[in-house]
């Protein structure tokens, strides 16, 4: 690609990017030339990656990282200054999916899903807009879910984070126009990473992988979708993507 598509050179922080959708921005960021930042809480995923991407000839650095401990998401978000002397994108997307009908009283489970969902975003935009606000540019990339836009019996919890994203991006779009930084809601439907393995009640596991068996499309989807919002010229804010398979039936 040339130097005039707005992704090389980009550097751009990347939470969650031990598995799925993270992994898969990851590797398409960082063949189109943009050095990636990535954490997670698996060092191990994390090391083989930056591995594979330095090999190919990209830049990469990896930092362990829980995104509902404030210091370490602000730690990985210095580790771009540090290594690569900017931000320029923040993927807010770690996350995971324990869904049950409310019923089942999984409280440890609802907690764990407003830690990580709501608050290791919150947590990411503590980190990196200071940085954003004084460099005048950047761009949020954070991820919701066809479940910001829906709610379904058995996934209250799960569609209440996710339109938490929703709500919290569009404020921070409105809050960030005097320094000229983009944000973008990435709201995809079912792509097959290891999502389904947060579940924890069998009933609902055994449903959701089947669904994700027969529906689910690759993580390159999310990549894809990255790479457009990412390359806009920068007069233009690309502020939601929401996409499905096309079998998807809800
Ligand atoms: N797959 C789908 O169908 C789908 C659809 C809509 C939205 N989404 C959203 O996409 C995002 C990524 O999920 P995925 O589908 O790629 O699932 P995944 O393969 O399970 O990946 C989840 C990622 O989040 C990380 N993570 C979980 N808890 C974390 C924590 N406390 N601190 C830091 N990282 C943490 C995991 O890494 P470690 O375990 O190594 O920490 C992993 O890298 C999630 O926000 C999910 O809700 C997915």
């Amino acid at each position: 690609m040339t130097d005039t598509d707005n992704i090389s050179g980009k550097v751009v922080v990347i939470t969650g990017a031990s598995s799925g959708l993270g992994e898969a921005a990851a590797r398409h960021l960082s063949a189109r030339g943009a050095p990636v930042v990535l954490g997670a809480r698996r060092a191990d995923r994390l090391k083989a990656l930056v591995e594979e991407l330095t090999r190919a000839g990209g830049k990469a650095a990896a930092v362990t990282t829980d995104v509902t401990d404030r210091a370490q998401v602000q730690r990985l978000v210095d580790a771009a200054i540090r290594s690569f002397g900017r931000i320029d994108v923040m993927i807010n997307n770690a996350g995971l999916m324990p869904q049950s009908p409310l019923g089942r009283l999984k409280t440890a489970e609802w907690d764990r899903m407003i830690d990580v969902n709501i608050k290791g975003v919150l947590y990411g935009i503590a980190a990196a807009l200071p940085y954003m606000e004084r460099q005048k540019s950047g761009h949020f990339i954070n991820v919701s879910s066809v479940a910001g836009h829906k709610v379904r019996a058995g996934g209250a919890v799960y569609a209440a984070t996710k339109h938490a994203v929703r709500v919290i991006s569009e404020g921070l779009r409105q809050e960030v126009k005097p320094y000229g930084i983009r944000t973008t809601v990435i709201s995809p439907g079912a792509v097959d990473t290891e999502l389904p393995e947060s579940i924890t009640e069998p009933d609902v596991a055994e449903r959701t992988k089947k669904m994700y068996a027969e529906q689910a499309i690759s993580a390159d989807s999310f990549a894809r979708a990255v790479l457009f919002a990412m390359s806009q010229p920068d007069d233009m804010d690309v502020n939601e993507i929401l996409y499905r398979p096309t079998k998807q039936d809800f």
